[in-house]
């Protein structure tokens, strides 16, 4: 049950299909006994009836109408609270499509667990078995539900994929993921690229990165062609299985959650899944450049210069600078079939964190419309990111003596860390072409304490946005 919190202590916003009065006046004189206020994402439990969770939704008004991310935060701490019960019926305020939509986002999201690796699970740390959702009228709301759910399953695979252990998940793995669940058909390609492949097409710093370790690296292109669609969006994906850093080692209290540094590549990859299920007609390619960057007798030394995809040379001083390396490569490749706009996505600094906090991506471009467009869709979505410039003056932070562009600065300089990673992929890209970073090195792990539709781990952050600007660039 959702309440709006008033002047006059918690209301009930009535569900999709009308409660009974005996019914809204039992569960109203029962509210009034507890010191739930209706705040946003409050929750209380009333052992009335066969039990109700009530969650609170903030103020609700005229002036402040209800938020779609009100709703979609409220019904995933409520899915979370009721982790272990066999199931349970959302009487959330779903007249609208939308509002269904955003609920089954929220439970979707809210309920979801990773217990793969346990051989015993507690029953708290099975989420909620089945949900049911209360609307208003199963017609209109079907389709916006479907679409709701195919980009929940998107999400919660971007989260298993990262959440998976890296013993498991090396970029062959990855590969094999993909190869199991895209089958190529006269409108998808799908193409992996091993070691000789990539050594012969030129992805020298996708190779250099991995050469440190015994899992070799691999390229994944999926490139989907949709009917009368004219527009072609490219999306990039960082896929570092594992980051130790390598031979420039990261300390331990840096490295524990680094099995999070392919979240980038997860996310083209689903995206482009949900994007393609949801037959938008727009053409769409996914590239993920995976890699674990290791330290070891083969790995790649501070000063060594590769040659990346497009020809240009990079002096690499150091190799816990990876990220922008497969991504030169990447972007290079994904230049060469021509899209209208290229988005990356990366795990990409930790200064992104330092500039924004834990829970918010930077995104940055070539071209301020795009930038804007990205983060209009962000916003509809409720994923927490803001646009950063990229200052002229950044590249020159980059200047190599021995090769082309230097992967960091020579003399180590902490300022705007998050810019000059962008300021180096940005020398990859053609100017006339479109081009959006986004760093979600701050969201893409949570750590800590569970926040709206986040548990612990993977979050899957990006998959919305990415496919919301699918969805305004497309044509249907
Ligand atoms: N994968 C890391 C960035 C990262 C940090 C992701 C924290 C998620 C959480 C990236 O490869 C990295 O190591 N970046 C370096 C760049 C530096 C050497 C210029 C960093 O942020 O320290
Ligand atoms: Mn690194
Ligand atoms: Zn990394």
């Amino acid at each position: 049950m959702g309440f709006a919190q008033t002047d006059n202590g918690p209301e009930i916003l009535e569900p999709a299909i009308a409660l009974e009065p005996n019914s809204k006046s039992e569960i109203t004189e029962a509210i009034k006994l507890t010191n739930f206020s209706g705040k946003k994402s409050e929750l209380t439990f009333l052992t009335i009836k066969s039990g109700v969770l009530c969650v609170g939704l903030g103020k609700v008004s005229k002036t402040e109408p209800l938020e779609m991310e009100t709703l979609r935060r409220a019904s995933a701490v409520a899915a979370r609270a009721l982790a272990g019960k066999s199931s349970a019926l959302f009487a959330l305020p779903t007249s609208t499509t939308v509002a269904t939509h955003a609920v089954t986002i929220g439970v979707e999201l809210g309920a979801y667990t990773f217990t793969e690796f346990k051989t015993k699970t507690e029953k708290t740390s099975k989420g909620l078995k089945q949900a049911n959702i209360l609307v208003k009228d199963l017609f209109v709301n079907k389709l916006l539900f479907q679409e709701a759910q195919i980009i929940a399953e998107s999400v919660k695979n971007v989260r298993n994929l990262v959440n998976t252990p890296p013993g498991h998940m090396y970029p062959e793995t990855f590969a094999d993921y993909v190869k199991k669940s895209f089958k190529r058909n006269s409108k998808l390609t799908v193409e992996i690229l091993e070691e000789k492949a990539l050594k012969k097409q030129g992805f020298g710093a996708l190779i250099g990165v991995g050469q440190g370790s015994i899992n070799p690296p691999r390229f994944i292109r999926l490139a989907y062609k949709s009917r009368g669609a004219d527009f072609h969006l490219a999306l990039v994906g960082k896929g570092i299985t594992f980051d130790t850093g390598g031979i420039s080692l990261k300390p331990p209290a840096s490295m524990h959650t680094m099995k999070c540094d392919m979240a980038g590549a997860a996310t083209v990859i689903e995206a482009f899944r949900a994007i393609m299920k949801l037959d938008l007609k727009i053409n769409v390619s996914a590239y993920a450049a995976l890699a674990e960057n290791m330290p070891s007798a083969t790995a790649q030394r501070p000063s060594d210069v590769v040659t990346t995809f497009g020809g240009k040379t990079v002096e690499v001083l150091n190799t816990d600078a990876e990220g922008r390396l497969v991504l030169a490569d990447a972007l290079g490749r994904a230049q060469k079939d021509k899209p209208d706009l290229i988005v990356d996505i990366a795990t990409l600094t930790g200064a992104a964190t330092v500039a924004l906090g834990s829970r918010t991506a930077g995104i940055m471009s070539n071209k301020d419309d795009a930038r804007d467009q990205v983060f209009a869709s962000a916003k509809e979505t409720g994923e927490s990111m803001w646009p950063m410039q990229i200052p002229e003056e950044t590249r020159t932070i980059l200047d190599s003596k021995t090769a082309d562009i230097a992967n960091v600065g020579f003399t180590p300089n902490p300022a705007g860390g998050m810019m000059v990673g962008a300021a180096f992929l940005q020398e990859f890209v053609d100017e006339n072409i479109a081009w959006v970073h986004i760093d979600i090195a701050p969201p893409a792990f949570n750590e800590g304490a569970p926040y709206g539709y986040n548990g612990f781990g993977g979050t899957g952050v990006g998959v919305r946005t990415l496919v919301h600007l699918a969805q305004k660039l497309a044509k249907n």
